[in-house]
């Protein structure tokens, strides 16, 4: 696609907002962008919708998901009144050794935001799992008084984040993926090894010094399929600590990739829809807000025709997001990527018959999918929002 087509499209677009008219199906043209955008359907919900983005190549996808493509950035922007950077502000990005913050990357999103007028969500503040720590956290020497050293750390990275963003971004997943799905536990790091479950409450704590007005959360990938038993009553105890223990949690952060790695066309991946609404009902019961903060689908084991994969693809969407934004707490929903080519999941487990994955709402060529009708219809059906929830939206 040329710049010069989106332009076109825009135009058209804002045009027919103007007007009023629907445009779709002019003969030789493009089909014109689906309107009203994901954002105006959620914003007369009280809602808002969202994705992430990058800025800079990503590893081994160097072409990205990123401000810098033009076309990507441009469905990003129509779409969406919120983003999430996909790995610039994570502790690996913007820390390259101890004594460095290097915050050009992240910046550099934040002013794409700005350009558009989009709200950030903060992404995040500790990754807790030594896979995805740096690794000179986990190689750090932490002394002879090892537990005042690994808070020192701690506290110095989120404080210095949380004021160099300040109250530009007023939600952060503060610790992510904790739990270990497989026992329910918290996962040890060298963190643990020096400080115990404190790591978190630490890291709470300082956020909220920080940034006394944002919304904190713990973000995880409790899913509503079979398998995610052990990982969703894990999240529900250690949310109950928090509370119990007065670190200042405000919401629970659902990543909404279903599927995960798993088959979800066998019996092992079957949604359980009323396990799914107790888990909810137990979060929110707790005070909890909910959102919905990595949406995609992993269509690894759905037929490999697009057309039936879409279709697939959209029932599953419009079946999650019917029960999950039953829950008024839910006012964020966000998409871990719009387009199918630049989507995390084409660097996961391929599908066996070797084509390409379709797990976003666009497909490769920008284009809208049933996925996004899917999210549309589920957003309009879904109670309207009274008022935001805590002091901090
Ligand atoms: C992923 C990014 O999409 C990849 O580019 C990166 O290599 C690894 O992280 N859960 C999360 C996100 O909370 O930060 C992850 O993002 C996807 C799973």
């Amino acid at each position: 696609m040329t710049g010069g087509t989106l332009s076109r499209r825009q135009a058209l677009a804002g045009a027919a907002g103007g007007l009023g008219i629907a445009l779709a199906g002019a003969a030789g043209a493009d089909p014109a962008p689906p309107s009203p955008s994901l954002q105006a359907l959620a914003r007369s919900k009280g809602m808002r919708f969202g994705s992430a983005i990058a800025a800079g190549p990503q590893g081994s996808r160097p072409e990205g998901g990123t401000i810098d493509n033009p076309a990507y950035a441009a469905v990003v922007a129509r779409e969406c009144g919120l983003l999430v950077p996909e790995n610039e502000m994570k502790m690996q990005a913007l820390r390259p050794d101890p004594a460095t913050f290097d915050f050009r990357r992240a910046d550099r999103l934040m002013a794409f935001a700005a350009d558009h007028a989009l709200d950030v969500r903060g992404h995040n503040l500790l990754w807790h799992n030594t896979r995805w720590l740096p690794a000179w956290v986990n190689d750090f020497d932490f002394g002879s008084r090892p537990a005042t050293a690994a808070e020192k750390l701690l506290t110095t990275h989120v404080d210095t984040v949380c004021r160099h963003f300040g109250t530009r971004i007023k939600s952060w997943d503060v610790v992510n993926e904790t739990i270990d799905p497989a026992t329910g536990a918290m996962r040890d790091t060298v963190l643990t090894r020096h400080l115990g479950d404190r790591v978190i409450d630490i890291v709470f704590h300082a956020a909220r010094q920080a940034l006394p007005d944002c919304q904190l959360v713990y973000n995880d990938y409790v899913e509503w399929e079979a398998g995610n038993e052990t990982h969703r009553a894990g999240v529900l105890k250690l949310l109950e600590r928090l509370r119990r223990d007065g670190v200042p949690v405000d919401a629970l952060g659902l990543q909404s990739h279903i599927g995960g790695d798993s088959d979800l066309t066998g019996p092992a991946g079957a949604p359980q829809e009323a396990a799914w609404r107790r888990f909810l009902e137990e979060a929110t019961g707790m005070g909890l807000d909910l959102l919905c903060t990595e949406f995609d689908i992993n269509d690894r084991a759905f037929p490999g025709d697009p057309a039936r994969r879409d279709a697939v693809s959209a029932d599953y969407t419009r079946a999650y997001f019917d029960l999950t934004l039953s829950f008024p707490q839910v006012q964020d929903v966000l998409a871990w990527g719009m387009v199918d080519r630049f989507s995390w999941l084409n660097g996961r487990a391929p599908r066996p018959d070797g084509l390409p994955r379709r797990p976003c709402p666009y497909d490769r060529d920008d284009q809208p999918k049933p996925m996004r009708a899917a999210i549309a219809a589920a957003i309009q059906a879904a109670p309207p929002r009274s008022a935001p929830h805590a002091p901090h939206i």
